[in-house]
């Protein structure tokens, strides 16, 4: 069977091409990230994270009467079920929030009213309250596991805003709300990323949205994708002041480690992205007096790079985890929530892709993902091993 494909073994899939998309596209050499047509910069500050969600899954940007109504819509789905905060509050203190929220994903399908039913219609509606929902979860658990109150959303505040407000059992500020806002756009999409390609696979079996979503939270959580910006918080605590960010870097490549937030396995040169939360991270350490973590990756990334290029002759581009690790901390989040952040933007891809995956009419895919592998264990030098019965091995 092997034999009748191309194999392409031992490469992460690197550089195939394995379907047609219309939802966003990723230059790597050129650095451009474009979300329907429109580029990253162009939505960056400009929209909304509910326009973003718009444009995702209605497939435009939508006039003012259409986001009126689109906004509506979403903050009526924000509240919970009462058994899903008190199953939360079985949960050890110290779970990791991505499970937790892995887990908030699969009680939440328990109450969807449209879990048996299969038409795009109803997967769209369950698109919109995972989308509006996950924040929820995650901001009622913040609060469970510091023993405190959980605060229940507000509809007459923004996606993000409310989101703090739930968090942090008070309004935020207007440019917190915006930055966090702005945040959510820059992450809600970004192709056949290792996330999004498991919600596909999954939704490629007819699996519903939310079993597919779960493994796009799953597969967010690893240090390599959506984990990485927990990695590099923590590398910026270890470094500690900017005198140490050259002895840090030599050591780090020295020893074969990799630097976090650094490197893409689409972008050859800079994610757009960085570009956009670098002086966001600038502006909130101004602002909360902490400019320092914003100065280590700064020079962090100069240096990085510089070394990467002498050591390697290689680039070594700045991904959208550097920058963003500093902001979320300055913003007073806790660490282990920059990933579980990143999941509740990111969940508008997601749930766009399971749909396009699901129901698009025009690109040709496969019916179920399920590619081969080229088996290299034994056979005991035989045709097949010979089998020997419990009692005589
Ligand atoms: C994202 C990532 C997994 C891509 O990996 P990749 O596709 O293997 O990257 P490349 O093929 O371009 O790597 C080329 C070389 O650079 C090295 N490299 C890549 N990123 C590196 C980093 N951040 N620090 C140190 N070395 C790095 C690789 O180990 C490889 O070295 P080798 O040839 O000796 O094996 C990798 O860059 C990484 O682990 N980065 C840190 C984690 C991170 O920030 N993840 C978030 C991504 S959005």
């Amino acid at each position: 069977m092997v034999e009748e494909c191309k194999p392409v073994l031992d490469t992460g899939l690197r550089g195939l091409v394995i379907a047609s998309s219309k939802i966003s596209d990723v230059r790597g050499s050129e650095g451009k990230l474009i979300y329907r047509g429109y580029l990253i910069q162009d939505l960056a500050d400009k929209v909304s994270f509910e326009e973003t969600v718009h444009l995702l899954i209605h497939e435009k940007l939508p006039d003012h009467k259409e986001l009126k109504a689109f906004k509506e819509k979403l903050a009526a789905e924000r509240h919970i079920p009462k058994e899903i905060v008190d199953a939360l509050k079985t949960c050890p203190h110290n779970a990791l929030p991505m499970d937790v929220l892995q887990a908030g994903v699969a009680l939440l399908a328990h109450h969807d009213p449209d879990i048996r039913d299969q038409s795009r219609e109803a997967s769209e509606r369950m698109a919109i309250r995972l989308i509006a929902k996950l924040p929820t979860v995650l901001a009622a658990w913040e609060r469970i596991r510091n023993g405190r109150d959980v605060v229940p959303p507000r509809d007459d505040l923004d996606h993000a805003g409310n989101f703090l407000y739930m968090l942090k059992g008070e309004i935020p500020s207007e440019e917190e709300a915006k930055f966090l806002d702005t945040c959510l756009v820059l992450h809600a999409e970004h192709s056949f990323n290792a996330s999004t390609f498991a919600a596909r696979e999954v939704a490629s079996t007819k699996a519903h949205m939310y079993a597919s979503v779960a493994a796009g939270v799953g597969s967010l959580s690893g240090d390599l994708h959506g984990g990485a910006n927990v990695r590099v918080m923590q590398m910026l605590q270890e470094i500690g002041s900017i005198e140490n960010v050259e002895s840090f870097v030599e050591k780090t490549l020295r020893e074969g480690k990799k630097l976090m937030g650094l490197g893409h396995a689409v972008y050859q040169v800079d994610d757009p992205r960085a570009f956009i939360l670098a002086p966001m991270s600038k502006r909130m350490g101004e602002r909360v007096g902490e400019i320092q973590w914003y100065e280590i990756s700064r020079k962090l990334e100069k240096t990085a790079k510089k070394t990467f290029k002498e050591k390697k002759g290689l680039d070594l581009p700045v991904n959208v985890d550097f920058y963003s690790a500093s902001l979320y901390y300055s913003m007073g989040i806790p660490v282990d929530f920059f990933t579980p952040i990143f999941a509740i933007s990111r969940v508008a891809g997601w749930t766009t892709h399971v749909l396009e995956e699901q129901f698009a009419e025009a690109a040709p895919k496969p019916a179920l993902y399920r590619p081969e592998s080229k088996y290299v264990g034994e056979y005991c030098g035989l045709e097949q091993c010979e089998f020997v019965p419990l009692d005589k091995r």
